[in-house]
């Protein structure tokens, strides 16, 4: 998966080599992903983790004296939506930077040209009276031509710009417009700082992992997970499967999981994934006990035997005999992959063991990494401390989960150099 000949936006500054501070003055389109959690009733940002990661790119494209536009798609519109607007994300965005942040009505067109002329930009050194204005274009994906990797709509886009840097992560398994069909038509473009980070971090994990090499995973759904649980079966030491994808598993070893979920058509695909394990020498660690509760919404649990889960009770976590197996393996791990929560987080009763990984990843001494998606979100819920305590902490789910299973992504291969 090398990524040698994709520039970065620090290269992209250096210019031809007699000719410094080459961004400035340049308009330059930074795809970010700015697709972050919003409060079901409110519509408030739940997890503003997103676009603070995209923070030093954007400040260094800013302080070089760059036009500066943003663009990012928020939740799945189809056709223009108010409630997902980027309106309270560029709201965020200027708490957190101190820059003025002008929302052009629609992502193309007049209107957001005429804000990125208009913009005030930093003379290279130079002082700049009032503050750096940034453009944040209004959700790509009001536009249909953004999920069909429309050829116009990346022209209209592609209009906006000199110069595309590639910050969004999150996104660079979709061939969407702004990831794809856009960079391809300009020239000068590179990846920003967050993707250069994410990119090192996982290559990691694929090309040389230092073993042991464990992986934690879990969510709800082995159909998911299928091919990454592949992938990882051929690279690690151990795979320990927890939440409720455990339960197919646990399944399709003949336990009865009674109203647990469980995928009833992936029972025979969960027995070859585990003969599979048995037959590489790769040990695939279940639970042996889980919290149960009534019902999703139930307010307490129970810890039991995967072996004696009582009637009318579902599995909802995974217990502290499991933890401490999990414990066990990871212990000499110095090399670790953690995607997908142990049991329902969100709710209290059953968030311990998402919370005891969390912190048993935290302080080992190999390298570990989180894949994004729910998993990151249970690290960040826990606090700062133990996110810093990881490796790496990617702001991707999917893309990072494509990476691993050793997929070429749209938004890498569209960055590329040479064979374009
Ligand atoms: C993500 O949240 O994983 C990315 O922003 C991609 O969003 P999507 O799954 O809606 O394409």
């Amino acid at each position: 998966m090398g990524f040698g000949d994709i520039v970065t936006v620090r290269q992209l500054q250096q210019g031809p080599l007699e000719e410094g501070g080459w961004l400035a003055n340049k308009r330059v389109f930074i795809r970010v992903d700015f697709n972050v959690p919003l409060d079901k009733k409110t519509g408030a940002i739940t997890d503003d983790s997103r676009i603070a990661a995209a923070v030093p790119t954007i400040r260094f494209a800013v302080e070089a004296g760059a036009r500066v536009i943003l663009a990012s798609h928020l939740g799945r519109p189809k056709g223009r939506d108010e409630r997902l607007s980027l309106e309270p994300v560029g709201a965020r965005l200027a708490e957190l930077t101190g820059y003025e942040v002008h929302l052009p009505e629609d992502c193309i067109g007049d209107a957001p040209k005429k804000v990125i002329h208009d913009l005030r930009v930093a003379a290279p050194g130079g002082q700049l009276r009032g503050g750096p204005q940034v453009c944040l274009l209004e959700n790509l994906r009001f536009h249909e031509g953004e999920e069909k990797n429309a050829p116009e709509f990346a022209r209209a886009l592609a209009e906006l710009c000199d110069v595309y840097v590639d910050d969004a992560f999150g996104a660079m398994h979709r061939a969407h417009a702004s990831v794809d069909a856009l960079p391809r038509l300009i020239k000068d473009r590179g990846m920003g700082m967050l993707v250069e980070q994410e990119l090192t971090a996982l290559a990691r994990l694929v090309e040389s992992p230092a073993r042991p090499f464990v992986a934690v995973l879990g969510g709800a759904k082995v159909s998911d997970k299928i091919e990454v649980i592949e992938a990882l079966l051929s690279r690690c030491t151990a795979v320990c499967i927890g939440g409720a994808m455990a339960n197919t598993f646990l399944a399709a070893q003949g336990k009865a999981m009674q109203k647990s979920l469980v995928e009833e058509d992936k029972l025979a695909l969960a027995r070859t994934l585990l003969s599979r394990a048995a037959a590489a020498g790769v040990a695939l660690v279940l639970p042996v006990d889980v919290v149960v509760g009534e019902s999703l919404h139930a307010s307490s649990g129970t810890e039991v035997s995967v072996n004696a889960v009582p009637e009318g009770t579902m599995a909802l976590d995974i217990g502290k005999a499991t933890v401490e197996r999990f414990a066990a393996v990871l212990r000499d791990a110095k090399t670790v992959f953690w995607n997908g929560p142990m049991g329902l987080f969100e709710s209290a009763p059953f968030a311990g063991g998402t919370r005891a990984i969390a912190a048993i990843l935290g302080a080992l001494p190999g390298f570990t990494v989180v894949g994004g998606g729910d998993s990151a979100a249970a690290v960040n819920q826990a606090g700062p401390e133990v996110a810093a305590r990881f490796d790496h902490v990617s702001t991707g789910g999917g893309a990072s989960l494509e990476l691993i299973e050793g997929k070429r992504l749209p938004g890498i291969e569209a960055l590329r150099q040479r064979g374009l």
